[in-house]
């Protein structure tokens, strides 16, 4: 198991909330965000997001690999996110069931939800090249950067 890299998350949402508070533009602040939190997560192979539409999820703005582009509600880790309006803590995707193999080098995932008015309008998702890649303190870290986006999103 590598050593990974511990991720200021402090620092990380005030990084994130200056970058997009002076922003509107949906897809503008989820594309800054996915290459912020590419450039600040060791041992990750994708992070981005999917947005619902027309009832199904569709691939977002992200860094890494192509990747699927439409994920149906309740399908995968990210359908199960949302269908649950929960975040998914995936410590082996190859247990999950339904994964959705986008990247074959994804070992772990997290998927958290990201609400706008109370209503989902998509997730953000994360894979990592290893198994058991995030911890609780990561998921708790990660829900407080999607806070952030959800809190100028709603502005
Ligand atoms: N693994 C996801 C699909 C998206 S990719 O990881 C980018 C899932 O099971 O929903």
């Amino acid at each position: 198991m590598p050593i990974i890299k511990e991720t200021n998350y402090n620092l990380l949402m005030k990084q994130l909330q200056s970058l997009i508070e002076d922003e509107q533009n949906l897809i503008a602040i989820l594309s800054n965000t996915s290459a912020l939190l590419n450039d600040n997560l060791d041992q990750i192979n994708w992070v981005g997001f999917y947005l619902i539409d027309n009832d199904e999820l569709i691939l977002g703005p992200f860094q890494g690999h192509p990747a699927c582009v439409h994920i149906a509600i309740g399908k995968g880790v990210c359908g199960t996110a949302v269908a649950e309006n929960q975040t998914q803590l995936v410590k082996d995707v190859h247990a999950f069931p339904g994964h959705i193999a986008c990247d074959a080098n994804s070992k772990s995932e997290i998927v958290i939800p990201i609400h706008v008015n109370n209503d989902i309008i998509g997730v953000l998702d994360i894979d990592a090249p290893i198994k058991d890649r995030f911890t609780i303190e990561d998921q708790q870290g990660l829900e407080n950067i999607v806070q952030v986006l959800e809190k100028q999103l709603t502005n």
